[in-house]
């Protein structure tokens, strides 16, 4: 990319594995060789981790690409997996779910309340005339049942399209009848910031305009009234309560349909994407037993992702339950009734593994070292993170002050489309750096690549591509295979890659650096600047808690740097100061023309800047579609704060 990543890059901060984890590691550097060795054979190994009805005849037919098949005419039950043969293990009594919900009401569940539980609703779903391919959306808060829900359709071979509870009715019913949805499943409300919040009359709007659904099941959370129409809503401690315990799992097709995941709005319309059976769940356990560590008779393992979120399927579902993980789950948000609630959690259930988002890092190291002090972290083992580059400085603040400077930070790249982990280090195997997620897992094929689809070298950078199938990647659009082939494989199409459309580069070490969606990459008089670089460069600056950076265009230099910068409580800087900062440690070309000092950022649901309207900001447009901010008044305010700058 450009001489001025050089800078970023020269990061020379490197944490080995420690020698406690390295000693017991579930996967060691073997792993490597032996997927080098012979990929297919490597991901067959992986897949007996699992229990199947019926064996394979083919582990990959990738005769018509990129339409994949994994482990062909093989058959297996998803919740068979994640429940009943842990019961035939003799681990029932093993806790499932450490539930905490927000008021700070509790719930334990062992695999054998799990297993009763999803067996009855597999019984109450079918009593609703739900059957194998039928789709079934799903809208819950963060409580069991919609674990139990996922995993009731999975074990009727229904696919579950789960839709994020703070949606909106539009966004709701859109999700709703792309996938023709029969049945949904809701609530009453959840709790969010310490007050019930309605889910319902959402979906009565949204549901009144889709004419597919038939049925709407509801779990009662808060006790809030709710409207209630006698031939279509259920009870779900009616149809679920009252149904049998009993139920015996059917296996699938490897190939069947487990479920949609509308990918969040960022850019254009959603895009439903489709994930299947075998190759999946294969997948998402391996990569949690390998980046985790998971040792399920010890570990405590908390991801603090929504289920609404692929992160929330694949690590606190389909992963972690397929491993028989005891995982903590929390209903809430981070600074309710107080900003050391994540901390206290971790103390009260000495959890070991905690998985978050650079968004949330920042955040708490925002609010203060002083508070995670306050709380015994000692248990914590390991760190992962999610979703979007981790700055250097961000990286260390979580590395410190949750860590202890003792825990491997595993920094995760994947995507909704991978259906799991991609790129990552192995806890036990790899050195770290701060900001870097590493390199490819074992299995896993993934090259840094320039405009012309040629792999670049160590130290040149381009576009991340996916350069060979993958178990658990996405089989296509649901409904729309022409734009799964433009999205993805039109862009290398002469090398048959997968384009991620994120911006990366390698180090001189041959470390994969992430940086950023291609479209919050900057070409300034020439030069491609990442976003995320010039951000990390703000965010080391010790008086910066959060920066968003974007290019606006300007008549001399193509696009100019415009940074929207949070200041950490109590600290004084000037606008100057900041712009020089970012000059000292990128050079001068990534210098920002305009720096605007604002209080909030804009965000979408999932915690990910909207640059797109902060571009609309910088170039005085008026803003486009608002209807996935998390909180839309943001806007106004930093919109106003613009003018009054200039
Ligand atoms: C995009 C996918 C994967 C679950 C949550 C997001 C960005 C994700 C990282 C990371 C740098 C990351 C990429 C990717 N991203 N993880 N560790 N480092 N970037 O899923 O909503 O499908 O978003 O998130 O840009 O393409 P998603």
């Amino acid at each position: 990319m450009s001489e001025t990543l050089e800078n970023l890059l020269h990061e020379s901060r490197r944490f080995p594995p420690p020698a406690e984890i390295a000693a017991h590691a579930n996967v060691t550097a073997e792993a490597y060789a032996q997927a080098d060795a012979d990929r297919l054979a490597f991901w067959e190994t992986q897949a007996k981790r699992l229990d199947w009805a019926r064996p394979w005849d083919e582990v990959l037919d990738w005769s018509n690409p990129p339409f994949a098949k994994w482990f062909v005419g093989g058959q297996l039950n998803i919740a068979y997996n994640c429940l009943d043969r842990h019961l035939a293990n003799g681990l029932g009594d093993r806790v499932a779910i450490h539930w905490e919900g927000e008021p700070g009401d509790t719930r334990t569940i062992t695999y054998a309340d799990l297993h009763a539980e999803v067996c009855r609703a597999a019984n109450a779903l079918t009593d609703l005339g739900v059957d194998a391919g039928d789709r079934v959306a799903i809208y819950l808060p963060m409580i069991p049942e919609a674990a139990v829900a996922m995993l009731a359709c999975a074990r009727i071979g229904a696919t579950h399209s789960v839709v994020f509870g703070g949606f909106s009715k539009d966004a709701l019913g859109g999700r709703i009848q792309d996938a023709s949805a029969k049945v949904v499943i809701t609530a009453d409300g959840g709790y969010r910031r310490g007050a019930p919040s309605a889910l319902k009359p959402t979906v009565d709007e949204s549901v009144a305009e889709c004419p597919t659904v038939e049925k709407v099941l509801v779990v009662r959370r808060t006790g809030q009234d709710v409207a209630w129409d006698d031939s279509r809503d259920v009870w779900w401690h009616d149809a679920v309560g009252n149904a049998s315990p009993e139920h015996e799992a059917q296996p699938f097709d490897a190939e069947h349909p487990l479920f949609i995941l509308y990918t969040s709005g960022t850019t254009a319309k959603p895009k439903g994407i489709l994930h299947t059976t075998g190759g999946y769940l294969t997948q998402a356990s391996y990569t949690h037993h390998a980046v985790f560590d998971l040792k399920p008779e010890t570990d405590v393992y908390w991801c603090t992702a929504d289920i609404g979120w692929v992160t929330g399927h694949s690590y606190i579902v389909y992963g972690p339950l397929s491993n028989g993980a005891t995982q903590v789950m929390y209903e809430g948000t981070p600074d309710t009734p107080h900003r050391g609630r994540f901390w206290e959690i971790v103390e009260k259930y000495r959890v070991t593994i905690l998985y978050t988002a650079p968004t949330a890092i920042r955040t708490f190291a925002k609010w203060g070292d002083d508070i995670p002090a306050q709380f015994d972290l000692s248990s914590l083992r390991i760190l992962g993170s999610v979703g979007e580059p981790i700055n250097p400085e961000a990286w260390m603040w979580y590395r410190e002050h949750i860590g202890g400077n003792r825990c491997p930070v595993v920094d995760t790249w994947w995507q909704t489309e991978t259906g799991a982990i991609m790129i990552s280090p192995l806890p036990g195997v790899t050195d770290c750096k701060p900001g870097s997620a590493m390199g490819p897992l074992p299995g896993i094929k993934a090259e840094v690549v320039a405009d012309d689809g040629s792999i670049v070298g160590n130290g040149g950078g381009g576009y991340l591509a996916l350069t060979g199938p993958w178990p658990s990647m996405l089989r296509t659009i649901w409904g729309d295979d022409k734009r799964f082939l433009e999205t993805y494989w039109s862009r290398f199409a002469e090398q048959g890659f997968y384009f991620a459309g994120d911006g990366a580069k390698r180090d001189e070490d041959g470390a994969i650096w992430l940086l950023g969606r291609v479209d919050d990459v900057m070409l300034v008089s020439g030069h491609n600047i990442s976003t995320t670089e010039v951000e990390s460069a703000l965010v080391a600056h010790p008086a910066v808690a959060e920066a968003a950076v974007v290019g606006a265009t300007d008549p001399t230099t193509g696009q100019a740097i415009v940074a929207f910068v949070i200041l950490k409580g109590g600290a004084e800087v000037g606008v100057a100061e900041l712009r020089e900062h970012v000059s000292k440690t990128l050079g001068p070309i990534c210098k920002p023309r305009q720096i605007m000092l604002v209080t909030e950022l804009p965000k979408t649901r999932s915690g990910k800047i909207m640059r797109r309207l902060l571009r609309d900001v910088a170039e005085n447009r008026s803003l486009g579609d608002v209807t996935t901010l998390q909180d839309s008044a943001v806007m106004n305010l930093i919109s106003a704060g613009m003018q009054s700058s200039k």
